[in-house]
C-alpha cells in the first residue's frame, strides 16, 4: 500500500481527497457522515456568512452527463448557527476541517475570519470567487489582483490559522492574481470555484432553466481547463494548492496532483457516484501508485514539471 498522506500548510491529511465547499457541508452530521463513509482526507464547510443569507429561488441546479450548473446563491444561516454545528463536528472530528467563509465587503471578510478563528478549524478557506451572486455583490473580488491581495491581508491579520484563498477561473490573469495573494501572505490557494456564470435554456418555454438565469459550471467538462490553470499557477507560486474542478475518479485526482495540487477538492462527483465515489477514488489512486512502484503520493505532486 502506498502512503497517500500529504501535508498542506502544516496540516496533516491521511489522503489528499477533500470534500469541496458547498456540497454536504452545512451540518455537522453531514460533514461527519461524508468524512467517515467517504474515507476522506478532509472536509470543507459550505461558505459561512456573518449573518443569515438567503440563496436564490428554485430551480437552482441541473446536472448533465458532461457538466453541472448551479445558482444556489450561497444560502447560509450565519456564523452563530455555524458555530453550533462546527462545535459538534469538532467533538466527533475524524479528519481536518476547512472552514470556508464569505462576505460582502473587505471589512466583513476580516470579521468573519476573526469569528471563525474561535472554533479553531485546521484551515480557513476564503471564498472571494462565487460567480452566481454577481447580481447582489458585483464582480467577485477574486477577479481583481488588488482586491484579492487586500482581502488576503485583512484575513491574515485577523487569524493565526492558515488562510487559503479560493480563486476564480473566470479571469484573464489567474497567475498574477495567485502571485498577488501569495505576496499578501496567503498560506495556500484553492483553485478553483465554478466557471462562468453560464446559462442553460428550456426550449419550450424559451426561458433560462435556472430561476437566477445564470449559474456556475462545475463537473467533468471543466477538468481540462482547471488542470492547465493549476499547472500554470503551480509553476509561479511556492504556496500549496487545493486543485478543485471536475475530478470524478482516482486517475483524475492523480492528474490534478501531477499538475501541482497537494490536496484535491471534490464536489460535483457526488452527483455522479455518490459518497462511494470517494472511496473508489482512493482505491484507484493507490492501485495506480502500486502498479508504478511509487511508495509515497507526494512524489507525484508537480511531476509534470520535473
Ligand atoms: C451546488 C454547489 C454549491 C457550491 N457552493 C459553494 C460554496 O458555498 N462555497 C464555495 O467556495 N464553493 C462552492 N461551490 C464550488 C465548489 O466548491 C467547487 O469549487 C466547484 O464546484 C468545482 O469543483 P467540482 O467540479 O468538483 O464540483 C459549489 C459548487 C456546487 C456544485
Amino acid at each position: 500500500m502506498a502512503d497517500l498522506s500529504v501535508t498542506f500548510a502544516g496540516v496533516h491529511f491521511t489522503n489528499p481527497i477533500v470534500l469541496a465547499s458547498g456540497i454536504m457541508g452545512i451540518t455537522a452530521n453531514s460533514l461527519i457522515h461524508v468524512a467517515h463513509k467517504g474515507k476522506l482526507g478532509g472536509v470543507t464547510t459550505k461558505s459561512i456568512w456573518l449573518t443569515p443569507h438567503q440563496g436564490h429561488k428554485n430551480p437552482v441546479m441541473l446536472g448533465t452527463e458532461h457538466y453541472f450548473i448551479n445558482a444556489v446563491g450561497v444560502p447560509d444561516a450565519g456564523i452563530e448557527k455555524a458555530k453550533e454545528e462546527l462545535r459538534i463536528y469538532k467533538e466527533n472530528k475524524s479528519v481536518p476541517l476547512i472552514a470556508n467563509v464569505i462576505a460582502s465587503s473587505e471589512t466583513d471578510y476580516g470579521m468573519i475570519t476573526e469569528a471563525i478563528t474561535e472554533l479553531e478549524p485546521d484551515l480557513i478557506e476564503v471564498n472571494i470567487s462565487c460567480p452566481n451572486i454577481e447580481d447582489e455583490f458585483g464582480k467577485p473580488l477574486a477577479c481583481s489582483r488588488v482586491k484579492a491581495a487586500e482581502v488576503t491581508k485583512i484575513c491574515k491579520s485577523k487569524t493565526h490559522i492558515p488562510v487559503v484563498i479560493k480563486m476564480s477561473p473566470n479571469v484573464e490573469n489567474p497567475v498574477e492574481i495567485a502571485q498577488a495573494c501569495e505576496d499578501a501572505g496567503a498560506d495556500g490557494l484553492c483553485c478553483f470555484n465554478t466557471f462562468g456564470p453560464g446559462m442553460l435554456i428550456d426550449l419550450e418555454s424559451r426561458m433560462p432553466i435556472l430561476a437566477n438565469k445564470v449559474g456556475g459550471v462545475s463537473g467533468p467538462g471543466i477538468k481540462p481547463l482547471v488542470l492547465k490553470m493549476v499547472n500554470d499557477i503551480y509553476k509561479a507560486v511556492k504556496i500549496p494548492i487545493i486543485g478543485t474542478g471536475g475530478v470524478l475518479t482516482g486517475k483524475d485526482a492523480l492528474e490534478m496532483m501531477m499538475c501541482g495540487a497537494t490536496l484535491v477538492g471534490v464536489g460535483t462527483m457526488i452527483y455522479y457516484y455518490d459518497i462511494q465515489g470517494f472511496v473508489d477514488m482512493a482505491i484507484e489512486m493507490n492501485d495506480w501508485l502500486d502498479e508504478h512502484n511509487i511508495k509515497n503520493i507526494t512524489e507525484i505532486i508537480g511531476a509534470l514539471n520535473r
